[in-house]
């Protein structure tokens, strides 16, 4: 199992590009990566070659209809989903949420708990406490440890009652970086009755996404954060799905999934898709370590190899952390917004978020944009996280966020200017 950096990175074209002779450095990529030459082509050949609405007799359009079904095959894949047909595809995550709140807010009824966390983006917040107003339904929150940067799962325990419908929580945090134990939590929610949501945004990128394993009821993401289009993806528990009445028009498909994809979906996009988990069966099966090879009946070969992919980046992922924490903690007045431990780096993504005693975030990220390193800066929609943190009226934090195709080097060049930026 050898990760090779070089082979990784030749396939980004986005990644040789400079300005004015100056050298790229992405760490934006938990707000949107770049994409291998493979996806960019896969939405460039859709547009040239089967560019039609879907569901017609003709050539165009029956190849529209089956790319669609190939991403609904791929992502099926990507996350372990028990059948193609359950997959989901809308504009972006937070459009899919917004449009599903509505569907299952017509299983709940006033007075009925729903329960929301402080590590959250807004996106899988505040769809749902609209729907509370709209429905007199009352918010419960699960809130974080300011320390370890960890839920306690007692004080889950302690929200969960008899009325409780719907447990929000997201798979790791766009701010702290933390992964959330949502097996545990999602199971808790299941033995209450209650349904689990899981905003997998920021887990799909880094870590291997297994919904029949976390076994919630509906997880959602977006391609443009794992190395491909913008594209929102929702797995929806069949039988959960089939309750619902989707809000659509009365042409529109009344079966799962279609029932759920409001309007032309954006076929190029989708057939990015495949591409994109295409790209990461390409490096389990060239770099990975691919167990069963497919040999299970539950599990096709580009799944096996999507996991492998995965681990492995994974591994690397750890690696480009920890250089980074370090290189941050050792720069005075810094403090790093996230688990810290060396060893703790498997309880992270590497997204890496800290404050300075004096500099302002939005201040660093500018400074930094000038280098031509490219960081966020604020509270980057984790409005819960950084009122938490008591960040949000101080501008919040400076987001650096390496993923599998940034390097070492890449990290020190940026630790070599911070100091001077940051007045240090
Ligand atoms: C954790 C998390 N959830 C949801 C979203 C919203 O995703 P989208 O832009 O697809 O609506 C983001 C975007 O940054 C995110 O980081």
């Amino acid at each position: 199992m050898t990760y090779d950096l070089e082979a990784v990175r030749a396939q980004f074209p986005a990644l040789a590009l400079s300005d004015n002779g100056t050298r790229r450095i992405y760490f934006d990529n938990p707000a949107g990566t770049q994409v291998p030459k493979v996806v960019a082509d896969a939405v460039s050949n859709c547009l040239l070659t089967t560019n039609a609405n879907g569901g017609g007799y003709f050539a165009s359009s029956r190849a529209a209809d089956a790319v669609v079904q190939s991403a609904r095959d791929a992502m099926a894949d990507f996350l372990n989903a028990p059948s193609s047909d359950e997959i989901v595809f809308g504009q972006n995550m937070t459009t899919i949420t917004l449009h599903l709140s509505r569907s299952l807010g017509r299983l709940f009824k006033p007075g009925d708990e729903i329960i929301l966390s402080r590590m959250d983006h807004d996106a899988n917040v505040w769809p749902w406490v609209m729907l509370a107003r709209d429905l007199q339904l009352e918010v419960r929150w699960l809130s974080f440890n300011r320390e370890t940067f960890e839920f306690d799962l007692d004080d889950l325990d302690k929200l969960i009652t008899e009325k409780t419908k719907l447990v929000c929580v997201g798979g790791a945090s766009n701010l702290t970086g933390t992964i959330n134990d949502v097996r545990a939590i999602c199971r808790k929610a299941r033995a209450a009755g209650a349904f689990s949501f899981v905003d997998g945004v920021q887990s799909a990128p880094h870590i291997a996404t297994d919904v029949s394993d976390i076994g919630c009821d509906f997880f959602v993401c977006s391609s443009y954060k794992f190395f491909g289009p913008h594209q929102g993806i929702l797995w929806g528990r069949r039988e959960v799905l089939e309750r619902l009445e989707p809000y659509k028009v009365r042409p529109a498909p009344s079966s799962i999934p279609g029932c759920f994809e409001t309007g032309t979906q954006s076929h190029e996009g989708i057939a990015g898709i495949t591409a994109t988990v295409d790209y990461f069966a390409a490096i389990g099966a060239s770099m990975g370590e691919v167990l069963c090879r497919g040999e299970s009946a539950d599990e096709t070969v580009r799944r096996d190899q999507v996991r492998a992919a995965m681990k492995l980046l994974f591994a690397y992922e750890e690696q480009l952390a920890r250089h980074l924490i370090e290189g941050l903690q050792s720069i005075d007045g810094v403090t790093v917004q996230g688990i810290t431990a060396p060893d703790a780096m498997n309880r992270r993504v590497p997204t890496v978020s800290f404050t300075h005693v004096n500099a302002k975030p939005a201040a660093v990220a500018e400074r930094l944009a000038r280098e031509n390193i490219f960081v966020w800066s604020g509270h980057n929609y984790a409005v819960e996280v950084a009122q938490s943190l008591g960040l949000f009226d101080s501008g919040g934090v400076v987001r650096v966020g390496p993923v599998h195709y940034n390097s070492i080097t890449e990290i020190d060049e940026l630790l070599a200017i911070l100091p001077g930026i940051l007045g240090a």
